[in-house]
């Protein structure tokens, strides 16, 4: 047979997919199964490991039957996952410890604040390229060991592994307990705070700093690499690339020249600038990321703005307030006003990220009036969006010399016309999204494709993005001016919520 495909799987916060591609970069088939999310206590995020093994074990076979497609017509696997989320197991039964610990998840706020006093930002900047936050996997590995005795020496013990959730799942395709292949790869690890920005290798100040025994810690692996064989689902066929979602997404979008940028719009925001070889320190809430690794080409960069709550915020409009039964409807629904009527929501439900990093934010409804509808709720959740956006932009573009001059958008929100117009106008440049909006998927398939050989180089990718909308900036200045300052004061309201403990 020959090898026609190229399988990605996008193991995201709210659901599992398994795409197939074929050479053009079209998606041939998709099959997704969402899993629960718990929320056990204010602030708490959790998922259940086994359930996305499972889910992916489901999807599989259906995008293969779905599409008609063989197994051996798949040239490779690439994977792409949720970042930061934090999966502990138990290497002899393949069982997790308790559930995964969720990126959004808040409950090691306390540590937080304790790092940022002592030994301080610049300490971790320095090492791992990102400021305490609970945003980040190595604090949650600490607030395990503080709350299960015995953990931390199973842990040392090699007994107890642990992953972010593309490891868990490389472990499991790879022979789980029966020799699963335990590795990670740099975009990924580079979200723990466990990893040296520079070296790309576990760096042994911060795992002391953490208290983070080496044993459990899975070996580093380029992005882009033969890792091994999958032993089950679709025995044989390579596993050659794995990638934080975010960066998926920027290779997916083919941004690879220093300069080029993209804003992944799902449960949270991502925009992630190619800053090329350089490691590039922002001075304005950005982080230093991985943008990713090829086999053993020089690591590229990126500065990334990351925005906690957009899709998820339209989600608690639907799931928790019962105002719009399907997530669409927040467009219908703010499409019955004409503006936001005075109303600013700001969903600082996580806190705030990029480019404030506010562990003691919440979230907040000002300009509350009798005169305020669902409508002008429905349209304060989206202008939410394109604010984050905004703030973030104005970070990059204090960081970096040359500003940005059109925005690559992609990801679930960029379906909704009134927010990506909003975005062009508060953001004042073009917005464009390409024909494969799964660019998550996308990129995971063009980093596997490129390491199994079934693409060439990264020209053959570029050619395959093609233009499918754009949205052109069109509101007046002053305007825009004046509601941002309304959005800005809004802001402010959300901070020092959470007091530190011991304060009243
Ligand atoms: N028309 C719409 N208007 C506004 N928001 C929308 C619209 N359609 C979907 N969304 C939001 O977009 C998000 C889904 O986007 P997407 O499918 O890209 O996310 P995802 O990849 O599933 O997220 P994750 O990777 O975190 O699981 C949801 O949070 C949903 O509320
Ligand atoms: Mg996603």
């Amino acid at each position: 047979m020959v090898e026609r495909y190229v399988m990605s799987i996008d193991q995201g916060t709210n659901s599992t997919r398994c795409i197939l591609f074929d050479h053009q970069g079209r998606l041939v088939t998709v099959a997704q199964r969402e899993h629960q999310q718990h929320f056990p206590r204010p602030g708490w995020v959790e998922h259940d490991a086994l359930e996305i093994w499972r889910n992916l074990r489901r999807v599989v076979p259906e995008a293969l039957s779905d599409g008609g497609v063989a197994a051996d017509e798949v040239a490779a696997i690439g994977i792409a996952n949720q970042r930061e989320t934090t999966v502990l197991w138990d290497r002899r039964t393949g069982t997790p410890v308790g559930r995964a610990i969720v990126w959004q998840d808040t409950r090691t706020a306390p540590l937080v604040d304790d790092l940022r006093e002592r030994p301080g930002d610049e300490f971790f900047l320095e090492r791992c390229g990102l400021p305490p936050s609970t945003y980040f996997s190595a604090l949650r590995i600490r607030w395990l060991f503080d709350h299960d005795d015995g953990l931390r020496q199973r842990a040392q013990d090699g007994e107890v592994l642990f992953g972010t959730i593309e490891s868990w799942l490389i472990w499991n395709l790879t022979g789980g307990a029966d020799g699963g292949l335990h590795i990670t790869d740099p975009t990924n690890a580079s979200r723990t705070m466990l990893m040296n920005i520079r070296t790309l290798t576990w760096d042994t100040e911060l795992l002391d700093f953490f208290g983070v025994p080496r044993p459990m810690l899975p070996e580093i692996r380029s992005s882009a690499e033969t890792y091994g064989e999958a032993r089950t689902l679709l025995p044989g066929v390579r596993i050659t690339a794995a990638l934080g979602d975010q960066q998926a997404a920027l290779f997916g979008q083919t941004c690879f020249s220093p300069g080029e940028a993209k804003c992944t719009y799902g449960t949270g925001s991502f925009l992630l600038l190619n800053t090329g070889n350089e490691m590039v320190r922002s001075r304005h809430g950005l982080l230093t990321t991985v943008a990713y690794k090829i086999d053993d080409q020089p690591t590229v960069y990126a500065l990334e703005g990351s925005i906690a709550v957009t899709g998820s915020l339209v989600q608690w409009f639907r799931d928790r307030l019962g105002l719009i039964s399907s997530a669409p409807e927040i467009e219908t629904l703010a499409r019955t006003v004409e503006d936001n009527g005075g109303c600013y929501i700001v969903p600082a439900f996580s806190g705030l990220f990029a480019p404030r990093w506010r562990s003691d934010a919440r979230g907040v409804i000002v300009g509350l009036t009798s005169y305020i509808t669902s409508g002008h709720l429905a349209r304060a959740v989206l202008e939410a969006t394109g604010w984050q956006t905004r703030e973030v932009v104005d970070a990059m573009n204090a960081d970096s010399s040359v500003p940005l001059k059109e925005l690559k958008v992609d990801g679930g929100m960029t379906a909704d016309n009134l927010l990506m117009q909003f975005v062009a106008d508060v953001l004042g440049v073009p917005v464009v999204r390409p024909m494969v909006a799964e660019t998550v998927s996308l990129g995971a398939a063009y980093a596997a494709g490129l390491a199994a050989g079934y693409w060439s180089d990264l020209e053959v990718l570029r050619r395959n993005w093609h233009r499918a909308a754009q949205w052109l900036p069109d509101m007046d200045s002053a305007h825009r001016e004046e509601e941002y300052d309304n959005w800005q004061r809004a802001v402010e309201r959300s901070l020092g919520w959470i007091r530190p403990p011991g304060s009243r």
